[in-house]
């Protein structure tokens, strides 16, 4: 694999050119738009504006080639950048938590969309990893404190840094603990808004997933822990009777995942439980919404 790494200053449309080809050499699939999004993050701009004839020094060509070699070894994107953009706002991003997915997004429009602008009330993020659900629903609706619990203390600190980032330390909180486990019943009573994203992921179809995320997501943000992959949604269910204020129940789920719906209607029968599909028409969020 050869990296452009070395040699005097050069101009963007060369570098850009010798940059596809390193990724694509390294059958990287988006190789155009990654090799844009490498060389605008360390030129300190946006892939949009970069321009042929911008001059790239030597220092930072060095530096683009160290990061074009990581994303050779099938680094994701994200790590690479130490960034995401999620919802209009940038998170850092490392391989401390999962790297944020699309479907996520919609998650979070659908519920900024249910919950309203106006909105105040406790949201519970169970497994909030870098943050990028609870936070960004926090973000738009201002009404809104946001309690993230998480297994790992690591992805707990990136929740922490992103809550500074995006200046909502006041209204952002961070719990260590297993699922609802360290949940008292009189603050579950206190949950209005419940979101998870949780590891849904079969044990058996783990090593079947893509090289960036095997080499380098952390194992537990994506692994189940049943065989059926359904377990966090059993761990959240057996306390929803105990949420006597929660008005809204946002979950990501796997796209063959639907039932997640039943066992959630079985906890709860008193709420209103749908399954929404993504923009390929797969099934991805169970949405649960009481009154009305
Ligand atoms: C699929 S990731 C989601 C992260 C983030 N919410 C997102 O959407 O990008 C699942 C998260 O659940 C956390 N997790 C795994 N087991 C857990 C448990 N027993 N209790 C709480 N969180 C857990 C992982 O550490 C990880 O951060």
């Amino acid at each position: 694999m050869s990296t452009p790494c070395c040699g005097p200053s050069v101009s963007v449309g060369s570098l850009l050119t010798e940059s596809i080809a390193t990724l694509n050499a390294a059958d990287i699939s988006a190789a155009d738009f990654e090799a844009q999004c490498i060389i605008a993050h360390v030129l300190d701009t946006r892939p949009g504006r970069l321009r042929d004839s911008m001059v790239v020094a030597a220092v930072q060509r060095r530096l683009i080639g160290h990061l074009l070699a990581l994303r050779c070894r099938r680094m994701p994107l994200n790590y690479v950048l130490g960034n995401a953009e999620f919802m209009g706002l940038e998170f850092r991003c490392d391989s401390r938590a999962l790297s944020p997915r699309p479907e996520t997004e919609l998650l979070a429009e659908l519920l900024i969309e249910r919950i309203g602008l106006s909105a105040t009330g406790l949201l519970l993020d169970i497994g909030c990893g870098s943050g990028v659900l609870g936070l960004s629903v926090a973000h738009h609706v201002p009404g809104i404190t946001v309690v993230g619990s998480d297994v790992s203390l690591a992805a707990l600190q990136l929740f922490i840094e992103n809550s500074r980032r995006l200046g909502l330390t006041d209204r952002a909180f961070a719990v260590s603990g297993s699922y609802l486990d360290w949940l008292s019943s009189g603050a579950a009573s206190m949950v209005r808004f419940l979101v998870s994203n949780p590891p849904y992921v079969r044990p058996d179809d783990y090593l079947e997933l893509q090289p960036e995320i095997v080499r380098y997501e952390p194992r537990e943000a994506l692994v189940s822990p049943s065989a059926d992959g359904l377990g966090a949604y059993h761990q959240i269910a057996t306390r929803l009777d105990e949420m006597t204020g929660l008005q809204l129940v946002g979950l990501e789920i796997g796209y063959d995942q639907s039932e997640v719906a039943q066992i959630m209607k079985q906890a709860r029968p008193d709420m209103r439980w749908s399954v929404e599909k993504d923009y390929s028409g797969n099934p991805r969020i169970v949405l649960g919404e009481c009154g009305g």
